[in-house]
């Protein structure tokens, strides 16, 4: 297939790939297809079918010139030049380059290569030129930096936003398997197609029909008369693949299988699930499903229902994303009552090929949307999603319920859709560290959507109360708090203000209570004069019918209240309505054209808030950092674990091994040394002052202090001594003197607080890192704050002032404070440690003790294990 590629490019093309026109020698480009040792050289090629035939379309090449530089050559077939394929392909060569530990890349091409030249200036890479007569060499230096990285990003953004829109914006919908029976999947999909008034041309595909629902059916895909954009699939399963080789001989671009029995029926539905994936990529299309309910898309120039319900939502800012069909139809049949506009809704199935990932950014980027949801049960590929979430959620917010909390409801989440549940404390870190708003209930979700879709962000936490019953009030103020909110004193202003037409009765304090008897007049008052009121960032107006009166004219008094309160005041600060009257639940407010969200419970309004405010104050964040240290030996760290590796397999490092990693990644171990026997132990001793602790050191052996391994403050040699001794005879009388690798002695510390970092690794989300209190603290308490790898500095600071032991790091009575400042330090210097180095697999730092502010901390105890890195991660 390579000999074909380089037959087929145009002399050209040769001369500026091969720096000759006539055609390479087949030992060249046999010696091309050999990857076998990427250190050495390593080839990427794109395929693609194309008249008919899987070919090669580009491929590019690295090879060593000496231990940094790798050169770099490509080429891309003349029929797909202008596509960004060498771009993708150099940005592709390079993550693998840097992988294999080169530095640069190095590439000669001709002056007048301008396609060539435009590739390394887009790449982002710096690049260092230099001209030798009609050829020009240049050097990229692989080093990431933020323009590589926002370019990168960029180009991914932009190329998945311009496959998917014929998802969204199709001229023309084929649904093939369109049925004849009208309780079958297939009939309803092209009734609800045609139920909505999809604004473009409908086809129905069906060889055994010739007219359903009125519409003329076609045999087949080349049958019918105009190009399709989007095809609907619901034939049955073994059917699926040679329908989908028909869409592509007629140029579809897109593809949503409804159809199930692929990856989540088991082994066999794998293999054909694979080979529909293949087949979609092979011919460039883009696939959503299989296993789904379908897309849906309001936009008024579209109006487009490919979904088996013909329940079409109302339209509005909110996009959701589904991993559920039935969760997927009972959020649309739910949208009306929460008055949640729906912008668009993707029912995402087994994702195997468009994924939630490539939605996010597809949202980012539609004008219409403002607000995205997702109800999730598994992730792809929870690291991009970090690297997308992150960005998306500081311009829109990402409400996410993610399924599969309790251990049972993973086991289910596991059979529903053959993917890998993820771990939960791996999840919220996930969401903490992105900005992604965690709903716990379905209901809950829709009622923040309600929040965020029709109100403005507040300015700050302080909110607003007025009812006219005390109890639903107490509970919202309670609700308020327990959101991180305030329910402030009123300003001596205000209460003026409210005395000029509130009975003395009522309270002029917050929440202002109306009493039982308030009056559609009082209602309007009070609330366009909270509206006005500086002390307050948002408004909660709590009704309920405690006594037989016009509701109907409260409602209206509530509408005046606002109405006043935004044009006099001209604030956009938030206001949310708990109605609590029978029988009128569906009650729906909009004023001036702005909908103000209705809730049945006072608690509900407090929590939408609270995540509101939170929302706003990640939006004015600053992008977090990712602080690079540059006095790491990370070659000495790495060949530390390797060597373990190679030496005893996968397991836990020596302490001397330990000891060493941490040392050369600038890490601040407890001075002291391993010793073998008990003179060397006295020797360490009195090197390092007295008094010390005396502990047994074994990669082996765990739990040492149950072994009587550990001794601490000895003050002379013959102290030291026993310990030594008693520590062997110990071992001996167990048998396991075998696993003694000498003793460690160090210095006694006294004073500072007990920490432990950890690092756990996730089969999905990589490494995890941990925080808590030392010692026994961790265990007992589960005092502990988990984050994904790579830490920002604001995740390190979060992560202290998370644990609930925190006011001990603070100082607390005639304790010290700790050097925080230096604990976060650790946090940084682990993550990059793991995220450099993936033999890591777990670590245990603990007890590491926090010292007086200025004064640093120390690593007492350590222990390191190391395995061999699993196959890489999904890239979707
Ligand atoms: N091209 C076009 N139409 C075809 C076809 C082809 N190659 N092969 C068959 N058809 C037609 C059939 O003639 C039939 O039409 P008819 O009812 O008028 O005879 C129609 O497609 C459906 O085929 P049928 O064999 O009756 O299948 P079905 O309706 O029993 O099942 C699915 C098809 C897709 C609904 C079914 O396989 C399935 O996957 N169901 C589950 C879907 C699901 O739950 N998805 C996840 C939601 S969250």
């Amino acid at each position: 297939m390579m000999q074909q590629f380089v037959d087929r490019l145009s002399p050209e093309s040769r001369r500026h790939r091969f720096f000759s026109e006539s055609a390479p020698s087949t030992d060249l480009v046999a010696a091309l297809c050999d990857s076998s040792k990427p250190r050495i050289q390593l080839t990427l090629i794109v395929t693609r079918i194309w008249e008919g035939k899987l070919r090669i379309i580009a491929a590019g090449s690295y090879w060593a010139k000496n231990e940094h530089t790798a050169e770099v050559a490509m080429a891309v077939d003349d029929e797909f030049h202008g596509k960004g394929l060498g771009t993708l392909l150099l940005e592709r060569l390079a993550f693998i380059a840097i992988r294999q530990g080169f530095a640069n890349l190095w590439a000669v091409t001709h002056v007048n290569n301008v396609a060539m030249r435009e590739v390394f200036r887009e790449s982002g890479f710096s690049a260092h030129e230099a001209y030798e007569g009609e050829d020009m060499e240049v050097q990229l230096s692989l080093v990431p930096t933020e323009i590589t990285v926002t370019r990168a990003e960029l180009r991914e953004r932009l190329a998945t936003t311009a496959s998917l829109r014929p998802f969204f914006y199709p001229e023309s919908v084929a649904v093939i398997g369109a049925s004849r029976d009208p309780k079958s999947i297939g009939f309803r999909l092209l009734e609800a197609l045609i139920t909505a008034q999809f604004q473009g041309a409908v086809y129905p595909v069906n060889p055994k029909a010739t007219e359903i629902a009125g519409r003329e059916v076609y045999p087949s895909m080349n049958a019918v008369p105009r190009p399709v954009d989007l095809a609907i699939i619901a034939v049955p399963a073994e059917k699926v693949l040679p329908v989908v080789e028909d869409c592509a001989s007629v140029g579809v671009r897109a593809l949503v299988v409804i159809t199930s029995g692929f990856a989540e029926v088991g082994p066999e539905g794998n293999v054909l699930q694979a080979q529909l994936v293949e087949k979609v990529r092979q011919h460039g299309m883009r696939m959503i499903g299989p296993n789904c309910f379908g897309i849906l898309n309001t936009d008024p120039s579209v109006r487009l229902n490919a979904t088996f319900t013909s329940l079409f939502p109302p339209s509005g800012r909110v996009a959701m994303s589904s991993q559920s069909g039935a969760i997927g139809i009972a959020t649309l049949g739910a949208a009306h009552r929460f008055h949640v506009g729906i912008s668009s809704f993707v029912s995402v199935g087994n994702k195997a090929d468009v994924s939630t990932n490539d939605l996010l950014q597809y949202w980012e980027e539609d004008p219409v949307t403002g607000v995205i949801l997702l109800y999730m049960e598994s992730f792809g590929n929870p690291r991009r999603f970090a690297r997308i979430a992150r960005r998306v959620s500081a311009r829109k917010p990402i409400i996410a319920v993610k399924a599969g909390r309790s251990r049972s409801g993973r086991r289910a989440a596991g059979s529903h859709t053959a993917a890998l549940a993820a771990s939960d404390v791996a999840v919220d870190a996930l969401f903490l560290q992105t900005g992604v708003i965690r709903a716990e209930t379905l209901e809950e979700m829709l009622a923040i959507a309600a929040g965020f879709a029709n109100q403005s962000f507040p300015s700050g936490r302080r909110v607003g109360i007025i009812t006219n019953a005390g109890g639903p009030a107490i509970l919202c103020t309670d609700a308020c708090e327990a959101s991180g909110l305030i329910v402030p004193e009123l300003s001596v202003q205000t209460k003026t203000r409210l005395g000029t037409f509130l009975p003395s009765t009522a309270a002029r304090t917050n929440p202002i209570d109306l009493i039982a008897s308030a009056s559609p007049q009082q209602y309007a008052d009070a609330i366009a004069t909270m509206l006005a009121a500086e002390e307050i960032d948002a408004l909660i107006i709590i009704y309920v019918s405690v006594t037989v009166v016009d509701t109907a004219g409260i409602a209206e008094g509530i509408k005046r209240g606002i109405e006043k309160g935004r044009a006099t005041a001209s604030t956009s600060k938030p206001v949310f309505l708990v109605w609590m009257a029978e029988g009128d639940s569906d009650r729906i407010f909009t004023v001036a054209g702005e909908t103000i969200p209705v809730y049945v419970l006072p608690e509900t309004p407090a929590v939408v808030l609270g995540k509101m405010a939170s929302s706003a104050e990640w939006q004015q964040r600053a992008v977090g950092v990712v602080p690079d240290f540059d006095d790491l030996n990370l070659s000495t760290a790495r060949t530390l674990c390797t060597t373990a590796l190679s030496q005893r397999g996968n397991g836990w490092m020596t302490t001397e091994e330990t000891r060493s990693l941490l040392r050369a990644v600038k890490l601040p171990v407890q001075p002291g040394g391993v010793a073998l026997t008990a003179d060397e132990a006295v020797a360490v001793a009195e090197k390092i002052g007295w008094p010390v602790a005396v502990k047994l050191a074994s990669h082996q052996i765990v739990h040492k202090t149950e072994f009587g391994g550990v001794h601490l403050n000895l003050t002379n040699e013959r102290s030291v001594r026993h310990a030594f001794a008693s520590i062997t005879s110990e071992l001996e009388k167990r048998n396991t003197l075998a696993a003694m690798e000498g003793v460690l002695v160090q210095p006694m510390l006294t004073g500072g607080v007990e920490v432990m970092v950890g690092v756990t690794h996730d089969p999905l989300f990589g490494p995890l890192i941990a925080f808590g209190l030392g010692g026994i603290h961790v265990e007992i308490l589960g005092d502990v704050q988990f984050r994904i790898t790579p830490l920002t500095e604001d995740d390190a600071i979060e992560m202290i002032r998370g644990i609930k032991g925190y006011s001990l790091l603070r100082g607390y009575r005639n304790q010290q404070p700790a050097d925080t400042q230096a604990l976060e330090e650790v946090l940084l210097r682990i993550s990059r440690l793991v995220e450099e180095i993936p033999e890591i697999y777990e670590l245990d730092l603990n007890p590491i003790f926090a010292l007086s502010p200025g004064e640093g901390c120390r690593i007492v105890d350590a222990r390191i294990g190391v395995s061999r890195p699993t196959a890489g991660l999904a890239n979707r």
